[in-house]
């Protein structure tokens, strides 16, 4: 992995999670379990497996679960031990491999997602960084879509988004890129627009929750007034970026759950429950029994 070019991935963790209450009044959304796991350490090993090892997370209020979670837990290591429990213990382990490092910064206003990358500057500096929207859950059989997208970065050294396409009457759920295509999977992104109007979508790229972003971003949200909804976007900062430097939008190879919805999280799980080493097959007999 020396090759490897993106070393800080940002994890914008400071949401409410207001669309999965009550169960997210006290708990962060992002440490809702898909199976048996938290959703941000999925996006985590999937940063983790395109080569990165620090990991920033932009967090807020009530999210210290994460923090923990990333953490040493030397109570249950301990009795695991004594327990001689060692797979539970390795898997227990293995959330926070040896060589990868946490920093945590606090977003203290709830300003948008442009905001909160903003608040990440300090720690990612002068370099190109990753950015991974945790409810978007990301699964691909072959190389994680962070590493393909790093991949594509490598060559192009320029900012790369994940885009997939979306159904119209969708569009107005994302950010919506348009250009000419420029190489395999790739496009020039000539357009972004946030969340527009089917009507005035400049067509059905969405942007998924994954981004490669050159350090100038920072700059340009700085610069940058509110935009829909009040708050700070990370799509007005791209457009702004486009106009001094080449944007590249990324076709991936894998599946998309947006698990910032009830039905994508639900469909997440059925999915990534039916793939299970341990439940998967007799998960399937149980959904085959239903009289649906
Ligand atoms: C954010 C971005 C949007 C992007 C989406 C992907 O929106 O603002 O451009 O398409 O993530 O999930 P949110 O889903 O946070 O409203």
């Amino acid at each position: 992995m020396s090759h490897n070019v993106i070393h800080k991935a940002v994890f914008p963790v400071a949401g409410l999670g207001t669309r999965f209450l009550p169960a997210t009044k006290a708990a962060p959304k992002e440490m809702l379990p898909v199976v048996d796991k938290p959703l941000i350490q999925y996006a985590v090993e999937e940063a983790y497996s395109a080569g990165v090892r620090h990991m920033i997370f932009v967090t807020g209020r009530s999210k210290r679960a994460i923090e923990d979670h990333f953490d040493t837990a030397y109570e249950l290591e301990n009795e695991l031990e004594a327990a001689h429990k060692d797979e539970l213990l390795a898997l227990v382990r293995s959330v926070q491999p040896d060589d990868m490092v946490c920093a945590y910064v606090r977003q203290n206003r709830m300003l948008g997602l442009g905001h909160a990358v903003l608040c990440a500057e300090p720690l990612v500096g002068k370099e190109p960084f990753a950015v991974l929207l945790a409810d978007d859950l990301m699964i691909n059989q072959g190389p994680s879509i962070l590493s393909q997208m790093v991949d594509a970065h490598t060559k192009q050294g320029r900012s790369v988004l994940a885009v997939q396409e979306v159904p119209l009457d969708q569009v107005r759920r994302y950010g919506i890129v348009a250009g000419e295509p420029a190489g395999k999977q790739l496009i020039r992104v000539e357009q972004i627009v946030e969340k527009p109007s089917p009507e005035v979508a400049p067509s059905r790229m969405g942007v998924a929750g994954r981004y490669i972003l050159t350090p100038g971003i920072f700059d340009e949200i700085r610069n940058q007034p509110t935009g829909v909804g009040g708050e700070i976007q990370l799509t007005d900062a791209i457009a702004r970026l486009m106009q001094r430097e080449a944007v590249y939008a990324f076709q991936y190879q894998g599946k998309r759950y947006d698990c910032g919805s009830k039905e994508g999280f639900l469909e997440a799980t059925v999915e990534l429950a039916l793939q299970h080493p341990q439940v998967g097959a007799s998960f399937r007999d149980y959904l085959k029994g239903l009289s649906l």
